[in-house]
């Protein structure tokens, strides 16, 4: 079986194809601007080329602007279905509700909707937000000792690249499910338990302290945070107000036979 991985110069794509080829038995093609197959989300005609025989794509979703993102997955699907692509194992959200205040939930619902439209079979991992990705937003509290961010009181069942990347090799190593996988952390934790998880981590007092929306907007502002992304974090928030991504599944158990690590031993020391 030959299986094809975007995203492979990446974080996720490129732990997914590692567990591919240690895997063995299987043709395994990493696909990226700067991968050993050149493959741009931008490119139909790279991608065509770079899908040609493949049996599996591990489709890692691509980043930056929402409008952008959407033409770039639709260029993937199109270049799957084209090439006869049997299997898709799309890497989505938690939240893939279009109608979310959170950007990305917009994009990962459409490109969910384009792949249900494709003819190709598909397994999809909603996983829930990277620890290491959300890692970013306690990098001020290591200064401050004050972590300042807009939860409203929800929780978030924080899940590690690793334990997504596993999930996602181990469905394109077996038949499509057709179903959609919530992929999350062991448990979901509120502002409290991330601060006090974080203390014990750092070794150093962390204060949680849940700001307003437009405090938070403000504070991004400041800190001379890119346009795009002070939305795109500004969404994700007013989502995780919204209870959206709380959810805890046994996914991570199921697929790959090992729990999911907890948020604190996936959290970087302090540096
Ligand atoms: N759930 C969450 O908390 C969360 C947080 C952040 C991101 N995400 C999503 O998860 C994905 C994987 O995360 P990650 O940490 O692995 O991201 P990452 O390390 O930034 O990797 C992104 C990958 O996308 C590829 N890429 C970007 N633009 C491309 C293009 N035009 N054509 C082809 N490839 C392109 C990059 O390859 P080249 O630059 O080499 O082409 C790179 O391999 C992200 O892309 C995003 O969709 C989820």
């Amino acid at each position: 079986m030959r299986i094809a991985v975007t995203g492979a110069s990446g974080n996720v794509g490129g732990h997914v194809a590692s567990l591919l080829t240690e895997a063995g038995g299987h043709d395994v093609v990493g696909l990226s601007r700067r991968g050993p197959v050149h493959a741009d989300y931008d490119d139909l005609a790279s991608l065509r080329a770079a899908l040609r025989e493949v049996d599996t794509l591990v489709f890692v979703s691509s980043d930056g602007e929402a409008a952008r993102m959407i033409t770039q997955h639709a260029n993937v699907v199109r270049a799957a279905a084209d090439e006869g692509v049997a299997h898709v194992v799309y890497l989505s959200g938690l939240d893939a509700d279009v109608a979310s205040p959170f950007c990305y939930a917009y994009t990962n619902g459409t490109t969910e909707a384009m792949l249900a439209g494709s003819g190709c079979a598909t397994s999809v991992v909603r996983a829930s937000i990277f620890t290491e990705f959300f890692a970013g937003f306690l990098d001020r509290a290591r200064e401050s000792g004050t972590l300042r961010l807009p939860t409203g009181g929800a929780r978030i069942s924080l899940v590690s690249r690793e334990d997504v990347g596993r999930c996602l090799a181990a469905l394109a190593l077996g038949p499509p499910t057709g179903r959609v996988h919530a992929v999350t952390g062991p448990v979901a934790l509120d502002l409290e338990a991330i601060a006090a998880a974080t203390e014990r981590r750092w070794r150093t007092p962390v204060r949680p302290v849940d700001v307003p929306a437009a405090a938070f907007a403000t504070e991004l502002a400041e800190r001379g945070e890119d346009p795009w992304w002070s939305y795109a974090y500004a969404s994700m928030f007013a989502s995780v107000r919204e209870g959206r991504w709380d959810a805890v599944s046994d996914e991570v158990r199921l697929l790959t036979g090992r729990a999911p690590l907890p948020f604190g031993d996936v959290l970087p020391p302090r540096p």
